[in-house]
């Protein structure tokens, strides 16, 4: 019978310092996530030294917490997995140097992670029955990226956003909308009182056969319809607003996505990443998917924003394959899907 692999986890990649115990990459013993939203709230996102310093404050106790709620210990670890990149370098350092000193001390593998395939792996934890190939959406604050997964070490990008992230669309219109940060989980429930065809921002398909993808246009669209409205002082509706947006947004993922599937003759689409927890976003796939005969995989909300369980999950398939760390480690911030550590 096969060994089971019980991985710690650690994820401090940008204002979340999680840390997880994942048995054999499908089976999450325990997931402890310390938010800072609260504290980067103040500043309408993310302050990377403050993020830096948080995560030193926090990483302690966060790991002794998964431990606990794992009833493991350190001892009972086959491996220590760490989330090396992409994300703020500050943050990221206090993740890969804690990792380090474990795995150095406990004389355990050290595991390295990318953050964009821990979030894709999330779908591994909720979905026993997934496995490669897929396509998958990667949709958060920092990546907007059209995926095939070919299997669980090779990633093909098909698509990648040109300018903004979804995320960042989301939450640079929240702003202008006066909505607190991360404005997402905002327009999403905002949007729900709104009227999505209300007004006709653009759709931003690119190049005909081009899987990229562009937010910034319809972001200017959003801020200069408020800013005509304000100086002519007509009435604008917030929820109309928010919707529209939205609406633009998820229109273009979803036909993005689909084309996807139909060419590489796929039947499986997945969806991850921050904005996957849209609620209109995953009502917009599971209807396309329907009508197409494809399957759609999402993860349940706590999965889908930033935690260590789908860094521990990805951290399986990595440890199954040799692909370790030593002491050399170094956080790396602009890493791309699919590269590996040299
Ligand atoms: O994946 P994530 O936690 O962090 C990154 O790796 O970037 O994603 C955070 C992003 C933020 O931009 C946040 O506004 C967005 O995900 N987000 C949402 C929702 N929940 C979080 N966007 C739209 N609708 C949501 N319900
Ligand atoms: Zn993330």
């Amino acid at each position: 019978m096969k060994k089971d692999i019980t991985i710690l986890a650690i994820e401090s990649s940008c204002d979340e310092t999680s840390a997880a115990v994942v048995k054999n990459g499908r089976e999450v013993l325990s997931d402890i996530i310390s938010s800072q939203i609260d504290i980067h709230k103040k500043f309408g996102g993310v302050v990377p030294e403050i993020a830096s310093r948080k995560h030193i404050e926090n990483i302690d106790w966060v790991v002794k917490a998964a431990l606990k709620d794992a009833k493991a210990s350190l001892e009972d670890m086959d491996a220590i997995a760490v989330t090396y990149g992409p994300g703020l370098v500050g943050a990221l350092l206090v993740g890969v140097s804690y990792a380090k000193s474990l795995a150095f001390g406990l004389d355990k593998p050290l595991v390295p992670v990318h953050h964009i395939e821990g979030h894709i792996a999330a779908n591994y934890i909720e979905h026993p029955d997934l496995e490669p190939p897929f396509v998958c959406l990667v949709v958060s604050g920092g990546h907007t990226n059209l995926v095939h997964i070919k299997s669980y070490s090779e990633f093909e990008i098909l698509g990648q956003t040109r300018d903004d992230a979804a995320g960042e669309a989301y939450d640079k219109v929240a702003r202008c909308l006066k909505l607190p940060y991360p404005g997402g989980p905002k327009i999403d429930a905002l949007s729900k009182e709104g009227d999505p065809d209300a007004i006709k921002f653009p759709r931003v398909m690119l190049e005909e056969g081009s899987y990229d993808f562009s937010f910034s246009g319809l972001k200017s669209s959003v801020l200069n319809y408020i800013n005509k409205c304000k100086m002519t002082n007509t009435h604008y509706n917030d929820a109309d607003v928010a919707a529209s947006f939205q609406k633009a947004v998820i229109d273009v993922l979803t036909a993005k996505a689909i084309r996807a599937c139909r060419e590489l003759k796929i039947n499986k689409l997945a969806a991850c990443g921050g904005v996957s927890a849209n609620s209109a976003l995953r009502a917009s796939l599971q209807n396309a998917c329907d009508s197409e005969g494809i399957k759609l995989y999402v993860p349940s909300l706590i999965l889908c924003t930033d935690n260590a369980a789908m860094i521990g999950s990805a951290a399986y398939y990595e440890f199954s394959e040799g692909n370790l760390a030593d002491m050399s480690l170094n956080a790396v911030p602009g890493i791309k899907l699919g590269e590996r550590r040299k």
